[in-house]
């Protein structure tokens, strides 16, 4: 898959370095061309050193544990490319919207039409605890800008949970809601969160992408002021759900 970034921080990083890694073409893009550039060099270097790691340690397994050199083919493979805002959105069969809340608008406006019509994984949170505002989704703000079929996703966990290999907790991997109402763009995404070793949960439709973004205003309120936000939450059987009517 071809996957846009627009943005070139720290969930661009961690999401595109993944999806490089499982062999996605991905081009990142940012404000300043020439530090973009060097992130996606970083970007290829980490999936491809990442890649020569799991060959060479698949290799080793395989002859019993003996040592060998890393195989430099699969890593070769791997590559992140950075550009223009215009040039991730046209680039992209999927786009991920990975900006700061403060620069969405102008990044989106900056990126032209070429998202209509696509899926486009939308990953905002509002910034900072307290600032959040129900009565104004970021999903339907991204999803007027770019015309584009969005999902909401990967926005409940902190950046280094994306950077895993695979998120997994207690044996359990990491389910990732998705939040979105084209089914085409919810496969393409739920694709993607199983190239990082994820579950997908269908979520809902994109109405429901403002209870994904309280959600995680929620929690993070919880883990900054100390809690164990996986805690207040009782396992499946103890859900109410299977109680008979
Ligand atoms: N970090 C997390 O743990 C986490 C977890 C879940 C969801 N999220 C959400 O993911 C989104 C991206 O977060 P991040 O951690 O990747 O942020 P980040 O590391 O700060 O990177 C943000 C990107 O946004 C761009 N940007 C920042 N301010 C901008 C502005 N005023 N105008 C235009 N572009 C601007 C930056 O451009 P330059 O490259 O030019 O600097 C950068 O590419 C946010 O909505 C955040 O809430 C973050």
């Amino acid at each position: 898959m071809r996957i846009g970034i627009l943005g070139a921080g720290g969930m661009a990083d961690a999401l595109g370095t993944q999806w490089a890694r499982a062999g996605h073409e991905v081009l990142i893009s940012g404000r300043d061309l020439a530090r973009t550039t060097a992130q996606a060099v970083k970007m290829t270097a980490q999936a491809a050193a990442a890649n020569a790691w799991d060959d060479t340690a698949a290799a080793q397994a395989a002859r019993g544990g003996a040592r060998d050199e890393p195989a430099e083919a699969r890593a070769e493979q791997v590559g992140v490319r950075g550009g223009t805002w215009v040039e991730a959105a046209e680039f992209g069969e999927v786009v991920m919207v990975a900006v700061r809340q403060a620069g969405v608008a102008d990044v989106l406006r900056a990126a032209g039409a070429a998202t209509r019509g696509k899926p486009v994984i939308d990953v905002s949170n509002s910034e900072g605890p307290g600032v959040y505002d129900p009565t104004r989704p970021l999903a339907g703000l991204i999803r007027e800008l770019t015309g584009g079929h969005v999902v909401k996703a990967f926005n409940l966990c902190h950046v280094d949970v994306w950077r895993m290999t695979p998120p997994v907790f207690d044996g359990r991997p990491l389910a990732v809601p998705l939040c979105g109402d084209d089914p085409a763009a919810l496969s393409a995404v739920g694709t993607l969160v199983t190239d990082l070793g994820c579950t997908p949960v269908h979520g809902g439709g994109l109405d429901r992408a403002m209870l994904l973004e309280a959600t995680a205003a929620f929690m993070i309120g919880l883990w900054f002021g100390g809690a164990d936000a996986q805690a207040v939450l009782p396992p499946l059987a103890r859900s109410g759900a299977h109680d008979p009517m």
